[in-house]
């Protein structure tokens, strides 16, 4: 069975203006271990489409069907309280646009640190050890944790 699989998804916003179609009868799956990347012009509604895997979509937006299976579970179905476990530890979403998504005022590393200390039961002192090992991973210098989102080199 694949780790994720879309198969029909059709979703729409809702607005004044009528219905915005930002998925229509999306297919896909992702086996263990695979990685695919979905591409499109910009607004065709590859946010949407993730937004609606992670139960993230705002009110306006109307779910018309479909069937989305991660780990055998339908995320689109499950209530709020399993889905808050299974999304972060087993399903998440980095944002785009860094300068919307993180808090200007909160140091980087806190930031990951609250998300960890939410879906892990970790000290502050645990989770910074293991934010220092994550940078190290993707070659950040550890101590950039303690900047904040919008700093230059030189703040
Ligand atoms: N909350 C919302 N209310 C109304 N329309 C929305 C909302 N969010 C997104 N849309 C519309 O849905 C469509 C899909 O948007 P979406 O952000 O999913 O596209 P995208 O493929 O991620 O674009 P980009 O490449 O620019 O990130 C667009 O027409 C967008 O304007
Ligand atoms: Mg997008």
């Amino acid at each position: 069975m694949a780790l994720l699989g879309v198969r029909n998804l059709t979703m729409h916003h809702v607005t004044k203006m009528g219905d915005v179609h930002a998925g229509d009868d999306v297919t896909f799956a992702i086996e263990h271990g695979e990685a695919i990347g979905l591409v499109g012009e910009s607004g065709c509604g590859k946010t949407s489409i993730a937004l609606t895997l992670l139960r993230l979509l705002p009110d306006n937006a109307k779910f018309l069907g479909g069937q989305v299976l991660f780990e055998g579970v339908d995320p689109t179905r499950l209530p709020a309280g399993e889905m808050r476990r299974i999304r972060w530890r087993g399903i998440s979403m980095i944002f785009q646009a860094a300068m919307n998504s993180l808090n200007p005022v909160y140091r980087v590393g806190d930031q990951i640190i609250e998300a960890m200390q939410t879906h892990m039961n970790v000290s502050y002192a645990q989770a910074r050890r293991r934010v220092a090992e994550l940078f190290d991973l993707v070659g950040l210098a550890p101590e950039l944790m303690d900047r904040y989102p919008l700093s230059t080199p030189a703040g």
